[in-house]
């Protein structure tokens, strides 16, 4: 989809659709009076006959609209004037799209960005139009041969310009911009999230970063079984020894901030498919697992983002990856492993595998000096219980870094909720024959496993989101969110002071 802004009358504007809004019962925004003035009360006699109601996210499309120059005109509901929010105007872009795509047109033009949502700018509601666009038009055909093509025919969409004189032009283009790379690694990560376990392998993964890696000349290194046996990286070849597909451990590196300036590192957890290893999962809903990568998928697509924008700032990704398979070979329960970090760990259950190969890379992080280092995961089905599938869970040992995360999360409304990692929960690792066991029991299961991520943490401050029940949807619509790459850019793009590019 191709993006831009312009300002403009609506009523003068040769487009395939103009799209304007109402709210409820039936008041018309400036732009939508704009257009019923140029059409001589022509919208004001549909509202009296009580065919729209303005209820948010609600169309009604008109053809031929007299006195215009487009041709049709989108009607979009937003609800009460009072209530609009970031949910609700979420929901109205929403409707707007689905709306847009009932129809046959193929380019539109919005007039969506001067509705007044509280504590929101116009470049926040570009941002956000950009990107539920793209989420709108995503399909993933890569692997049918037959494409059925319910699609939407859209492919150019004009944002009309804030007219409010306070928002200048150019920060809303700059936002344009930032928004649609941000789409595009929202596209990356659930492209990724959405292939076949036996197509996205970890060899895959580490083709991917070397790709991205080709494309925005950055440094990229993939370090193999044999350099992670040579690191003692005992914990991540105990999951991996089960499998026939051998491991990798990918570093992908962008230096656009100062030369002296530490590392953001983003570590993302990359099981290619999670059957649980010996201590195997049931068989309903197994297909599932092979989204356990997509905590890989979102570091990708968020570098790749920022590569895109040029972000002055300096971020190394980390991705351990691996099948959990069972095997003659695989690790049993019971089996005592050494970690990089020296640690001894008995696994008492292989199918708690991400806090092991996350444990030895959030080791390996410590190289780099990093300013801060994120962990993203789909860790634990605990956290689906706990959060749903509306918020990831965020656990820290930093508030300061947390608060940012949380700020960061709210600002490109992709939820978080931050839960406790106090000591009194470490208890819970305990074991009788090594420095902890890989599981704490069924209480509190996504903290004990931050927990037992934080006993390899030491130098740092650090992060971890439990992505595992926001990072894809099951059922009919089921397929990966792209969550949580907004969060992740918007937390770097905040860093580095908007819009700051390196030269
Ligand atoms: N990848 C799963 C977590 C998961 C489960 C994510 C369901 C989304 C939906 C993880 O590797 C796992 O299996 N965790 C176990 C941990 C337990 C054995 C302590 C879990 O949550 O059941
Ligand atoms: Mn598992
Ligand atoms: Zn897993």
């Amino acid at each position: 989809m191709k993006f831009s802004i312009k300002k403009g009358n609506p009523e003068k504007q040769r487009s395939s659709c103009i799209v304007v809004g109402v709210f409820e019962p039936g008041e018309l925004t400036p732009p939508a009076g704009a257009m019923n003035k140029a059409a001589k009360g022509y919208i004001d006699n549909i509202l009296g006959r009580g065919d729209f109601d303005g209820k948010a996210g609600s169309t009604l499309v008109l053809h031929n609209v007299p006195g215009t120059q487009c041709e049709r005109l989108l009607l979009v509901g937003l609800g009460k004037e009072t209530k609009l929010d970031d949910k609700i105007y979420r929901d109205v872009i929403r409707g707007a799209f689905q709306g847009l795509s009932k129809t046959g047109a193929e380019d539109a033009m919005l007039f969506l960005t001067d509705i007044p949502v509280e504590n929101r700018n116009a470049a926040w509601k570009i941002s956000q139009t950009v990107i539920l666009a793209q989420e709108n038009g995503y399909r993933f055909n890569r692997l049918k041969t037959k494409i059925d093509e319910t699609g939407s025919r859209l492919r150019k969409l004009v944002l009309a310009a804030s007219s409010l004189d306070h928002e200048s032009v150019a920060a809303q283009e700059s936002a344009l911009q930032q928004a649609f790379a941000i789409s595009e690694g929202i596209d990356l990560a659930k492209d990724l999230g959405n292939l076949a376990p036996n197509i996205c392998t970890p060899a895959y993964l580490a083709k991917q970063a070397v790709t991205i890696a080709k494309n925005h000349k950055l440094k990229v290194t993939v370090l193999e079984q044999r350099d992670m046996e040579k690191l003692g990286m005992g914990a991540l070849l105990a999951v991996a020894q089960g499998s026939r597909q051998p491991a990798k451990l990918i570093s992908l590196e962008y230096w656009g901030g100062a030369k002296k300036e530490k590392p953001v590192v983003l570590v993302g957890k990359g099981i290619t498919f999670d059957t649980g290893g010996i201590s195997l999962k049931p068989a309903a809903e197994m297909d599932e697992m092979k989204y356990d990568m997509c905590g890989a998928a979102s570091v990708l697509g968020t570098i790749a983002a920022i590569a895109q924008m040029r972000l002055a700032i300096n971020v190394v990704g980390i991705i351990p990856t691996t099948e959990n398979m069972p095997g003659g070979n695989a690790t049993k329960p019971g089996d005592v492993v050494t970690s990089m970090s020296g640690q001894t760990i008995e696994i008492l259950n292989t199918d708690a595998e991400g806090r092991l190969i996350l444990c030895d890379a959030l080791a390996y992080a410590q190289r780099y000096e990093p300013q801060v280092v994120i962990d993203i995961a789909t860790l634990t089905g605990a956290c689906v219980i706990a959060l749903g599938h509306v918020a990831s869970g965020l656990l820290s040992n930093d508030d300061e870094l947390a608060e940012e995360l949380l700020l960061a999360s709210r600002q490109a409304s992709d939820p978080a909720w931050r839960l406790p990692l106090w000591d009194d929960y470490q208890e819970q690792l305990k074991s009788n024959f090594a420095d902890m066991a890989n599981i704490g029991g069924r209480a509190a299961g996504t903290i004990t496993a931050a927990c037992f991520l934080s006993r390899f943490t030491g130098k740092y401050r650090w992060a971890h989101l439990d992505i595992a029940g926001t990072a894809w949807k099951s059922g009919k619509e089921k397929g990966a969110t792209g969550r949580p790459v907004p969060l992740l850019t918007q937390f770097l793009i905040t860093r580095t002071k908007e819009g700051n590019r390196h030269p």
